[in-house]
């Protein structure tokens, strides 16, 4: 029973639902401790910016994880170990990746799927999170659009490892909160290139997985890198380049903080990414992620309990108060039926 909390928001004292991971996989702050205000500079510090808490108000409330959390920290094992290993040979066990796909599909195979900016969040290093995000997303929109079984396997493969090219860019680059120089982004650029070399020289592997490591950068008008495929681009590519976007744009990154899902979809309407994909990824991204605070059409606010795939955009919310008058409620308005009454903004807290 928690709900999502903005760190400048929690008051001392507050009981944390969720242990707090930090990037190197230590425990920050374990489930049920208290919070102290010494702790709130030191997460935010660590880009840490919304924690579970447990209280009397966020009672039924019980975020659902897509993936079990055993499994996930598994695949997340398992990518890193291969990865570090990436460093040192150049060399990636196919295999393993193979394994990983598998296990992706039976872990999001279930139909009216809905993903919350939650479920790609991973406490861990950008590069494992930013590959498996995009894995989980690449996932879901090929089993969306009913593509081929043997093609989506293949294209999730190269999702997991479309930006491995990235190993030997320096971390200066990679991380660089100004705007890059030319010299600099040409030096980016390359590592749509040296991951295709990497994926290509580790034995069989079919060209459907090549194409979406090589062209995740390029787009249908042709615009994009490195070879301006344009019309004759992979479906492959495509989605793994859309999904790129998207969780890239979802994500915290040393220039900037996530942005919400709204502001993440105006963003990618602008981009040059296919419109089926792009309406397929804005199907199954949930507006506001369970747990969160939120402020309705009709001045009340509540927490939301439950997405649904059919408009992402209207949850069931348990109402908590009214922001005019404070006044304490209890009701649930499921805002698929109450069609009058809209969610406004995800709010920090809820005042008491
Ligand atoms: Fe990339």
């Amino acid at each position: 029973m928690m709900r999502l909390i903005n760190v400048n928001a929690i008051k001392e004292g507050a009981v944390i639902a969720r242990d707090i991971i930090s990037y190197e996989g230590g425990i920050l702050l374990t489930r049920s401790s208290k919070f102290k205000d010494a702790f709130r500079q030191k997460l935010l510090e660590r880009n840490i910016y919304e924690v579970y808490i447990e209280d009397e108000i966020s009672k039924g409330i019980a975020p659902q994880d897509i993936i079990n959390p055993k499994i996930r920290r598994q695949i997340s094992q398992d990518i890193k170990t291969e990865f570090e290993k990436l460093k040192n040979t150049l060399e990636i066990n196919i295999a393993c990746i193979s394994e990983i796909t598998t296990t992706l599909f039976e872990e999001l195979s279930k139909k009216d799927i809905v993903c919350d900016v939650m479920d790609l969040k991973m406490n861990d290093d950008y590069t494992y999170q930013h590959c498996i995000g995009v894995a989980i997303l690449t996932t879901i929109v090929c089993n969306k659009m009913s593509i081929r079984k043997d093609h989506s396997h293949k294209i999730v493969m190269g999702a997991l490892m479309h930006d491995i090219g990235k190993i030997i860019i320096p971390k200066n680059v990679l991380n660089k909160p100004e705007k890059l120089t030319q010299e600099e982004y040409e030096l980016l650029k390359t590592h749509a290139e040296i991951g295709y070399r990497i994926v290509e020289k580790n034995g069989f592997i079919s060209p459907i997985t090549k194409l979406a490591v090589l062209c995740h950068h390029e787009r249908e008008d042709s615009s994009g890198y490195p070879l301006g495929k344009g019309e004759e681009l992979h479906i492959g590519a495509k989605i793994v380049g859309a999904c790129d976007v998207f969780h890239a744009l979802m994500s915290n990154r040393p220039y900037r903080q996530a942005l919400s899902v709204k502001e993440v979809i105006a963003i990618a309407q602008m981009e040059k990414i296919n419109v089926p994909i792009r309406q397929t990824i804005e199907s199954i991204l949930a507006f506001y992620p369970v747990g969160c605070n939120v402020l309705l059409s009709n001045g009340d606010m509540g927490i939301v309990e439950k997405n649904f795939a059919q408009d992402v955009t209207r949850p069931l919310v348990k109402v908590i108060c009214n922001m005019h008058t404070h006044k304490r409620k209890e009701y649930k308005l499921n805002l698929q039926q109450q069609l009058n009454i809209h969610v406004i903004e995800k709010i920090s807290d809820i005042p008491l």
